[in-house]
């Protein structure tokens, strides 16, 4: 890739360029890369937990967490799979991206933080979920605190970073599991049994991991307040009751009605209004569109809990409303 654009704005937030200062093959479908300024300038500080929104050469925009300590100041690392279902960005990072590239982000954002208080710390990652884990858990070690990381993969060449676990100062507190090892495979019902307020669960993974360990943590009667979820991709929606409802155009005053079904940004483009979209699924941010008047129902993992609260933007591409009307400053 060559030199791209210098800093612009992209969703609202500041674009930078990194440089890949190397990439690596982790396991079977996974590589990492490792991010610096290109000026060996100070990158941006951050937290275990926490994600930047790389904008890959073809033009997507994806979220990846931060594998590395917030204490390994320097350099972003992270890790993409490279999705067999992919809709084009995880597929572009690994065919497309070299080391000495530069690509453009933003963040570091943390929508998955750790909780200061809590007296230990169970880090549940399956697959590719791993990476902010690694994060967690070099914080964790770092700061002397109980806690344990269990890793889920479907088999040992497909488990990345594994040497990177087994060496750290922490190996012992990571237990490895494997499906196709019937002597390895995870056992939920027995790490999840004994629930207390002083432990707090963190889960990463692909969807149904981690509908299943919720399910699992319910019957076992943890609190909500303990257990932590990062969705990689949109997290599910009950879109039973879902009923029409209007947007109007600021700058127009033209009124449309969005049908239960269809988005918003479906509905505005077949009426001449384009806005901007990449991932459709409320992960990405690209389409964050202000709102005026009206309550959105939001139905993203992009914004944090205290920004939905505010209700003065949304993700079009997804996200409906609770008022009859929503007026957006278009
Ligand atoms: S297009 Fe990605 S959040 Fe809407």
């Amino acid at each position: 890739m060559s030199a791209a654009a210098p800093t612009v704005v992209a969703a609202g937030r500041d674009l930078f360029l990194v440089r890949v200062a190397r990439r690596r093959d982790e396991a079977i479908d996974i590589c990492s890369f490792e991010l610096v300024d290109p000026a060996g300038k100070a990158l941006p500080p951050f937290s275990a937990g926490s994600h930047i929104d790389v904008h890959t050469p073809g033009g997507y925009v994806r979220q990846y967490s931060l594998c590395n300590g917030p204490a390994d100041a320097g350099r972003f690392a992270i890790g993409v799979l490279r999705h067999s279902d992919s809709r084009g960005g995880s597929i572009d990072m690994h065919q497309n991206v070299r080391e000495g590239d530069l690509l453009g982000i933003t963040g570091p954002r943390n929508n998955f933080p750790l909780v200061p208080e809590a007296q230990k710390s169970i880090l549940l990652a399956g697959g590719i979920g791993v990476t902010p884990m690694l994060s967690m858990a070099e914080h964790l070690s770092a700061a002397g605190a109980d806690f344990w990381l269990h890793y889920c993969t479907r088999s040992i060449e497909r488990t990345a970073f594994r040497s990177w676990l087994s060496a750290a100062p922490y190996a012992k507190r990571v237990s490895f599991y494997f499906d196709d090892d019937p002597g390895r495979k995870v056992d939920l019902r027995a790490l999840l049994s004994a629930p207390d307020t002083g432990t707090h669960l963190y889960v990463c993974g692909p969807t149904g991991f981690l509908e299943f360990v919720r399910s699992a943590a319910r019957d076992l009667e943890w609190e909500e307040g303990c257990i932590h979820f990062e969705y990689f991709s949109p997290a599910p929606v009950d879109a039973a009751g879902d009923t029409d409802f209007e947007v109007e155009i600021s700058s127009t005053g033209r009124v449309y009605r969005i049908p239960a079904g269809q988005s918003v940004t479906t509905v505005l483009a077949r009426n001449g209004i384009e806005i901007p979209v990449s991932c459709e699924q409320g992960v990405c941010g690209t389409c964050l569109t202000r709102v005026l008047e009206g309550i959105p129902d939001h139905r993203d993992t992009y914004q944090l809990a205290e920004e939905q609260a505010r209700n003065n933007q949304f993700t079009p591409c997804c996200s409906r409303a609770k008022t009859a009307r929503l007026r957006l400053d278009l």
